[in-house]
């Protein structure tokens, strides 16, 4: 696996693949992750995967702090997983303009997460704009956790015409349903335990309120549990030793049920 830092080495690395697939993360790679790098090796003659932990969408400083690393792992994940290129970049490379220019999605990126994270959206599609003009893959591969990320990453890439095909590959989750996140590292055994409830009352018939209502009364601090185009989206915290880890996950809505 060649790893590659600068902008330059990577517009320098030619290859004569016919098709590039390509994976952005943020690291602190998991199931998840690995899913939708299978999907790329399977789909691309090449894989390229990012790390890079993008302070642009993080609007709570502490949130960034907190966020794991476990780049050492990581890399030895992706060497395992037969990835042709890890992309690394720098801050001051990426954002050479210091965030002066950026996508601004005035629709979508404003409800559930944007209304509780004010910027996050535009710090996302900034970031995800650059790497992909960067990396010039032939497809990009992102979880549906985040579908709301899915479906705004989606719309800018046709609204900019920009070529190239965005995939969305389904949540991989845990044993008892918790969708898998990076940010799950930051949880302790009990809030480990009762993160699980979030998945089991999102796919049962508690209404939006009852679900809220339930959440907020096992200790969550709910954001928003909200059901839009089909599916029905939950964000909510939890107090792990002291700190809020903040849980996002969605499903699909079942016709019968709401
Ligand atoms: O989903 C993530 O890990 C990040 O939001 C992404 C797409 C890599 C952009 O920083």
């Amino acid at each position: 696996m060649k790893i590659i830092r600068s902008v330059a080495d990577f517009r320098q690395f030619s290859h004569q693949a016919r098709s590039t697939g390509f994976v952005p993360t943020m690291g602190a790679l998991h199931a998840g992750h690995q899913s939708l790098v299978e999907r790329s090796m399977n789909d691309c003659e090449l894989t390229v995967v990012s790390i890079f932990v993008n302070p642009t969408q993080f609007n709570n400083p502490d949130d960034l702090l907190a966020y794991p690393n476990t780049l050492e792992a990581d890399t030895k994940l992706l060497q395992r997983l037969g990835v042709d290129v890890l992309f690394l970049p720098a801050y001051e490379e990426l954002y050479a303009d210091d965030f002066r220019y950026r996508v601004l999605e005035q629709g979508f990126s404003e409800q559930l997460c944007g209304r509780h994270r004010p910027g996050h959206f535009s710090g996302v599609l900034t970031v995800v704009m650059k790497l992909l003009n960067i990396v010039r893959p032939s497809a990009a591969y992102f979880g549906e956790k985040d579908y709301q990320q899915l479906d705004l990453i989606r719309d800018m890439v046709s609204s900019f015409f920009m070529e190239v095909d965005i995939i969305g590959c389904p949540t991989v989750r845990e044993s008892d349903g918790l969708a898998m996140s990076s940010r799950n590292l930051n949880l302790d055994a009990c809030a480990r335990h009762r993160a699980a409830r979030i998945h089991e009352l999102l796919e049962s018939s508690a209404s939006d309120t009852e679900m809220t209502t339930a959440l907020n009364s096992e200790g969550f601090d709910v954001d928003y549990i909200e059901t839009h185009r089909g599916r029905r989206f939950v964000a909510a915290s939890i107090d792990a030793k002291g700190r809020q880890v903040r849980l996002i996950d969605n499903v699909p809505i079942s016709a019968e049920v709401h």
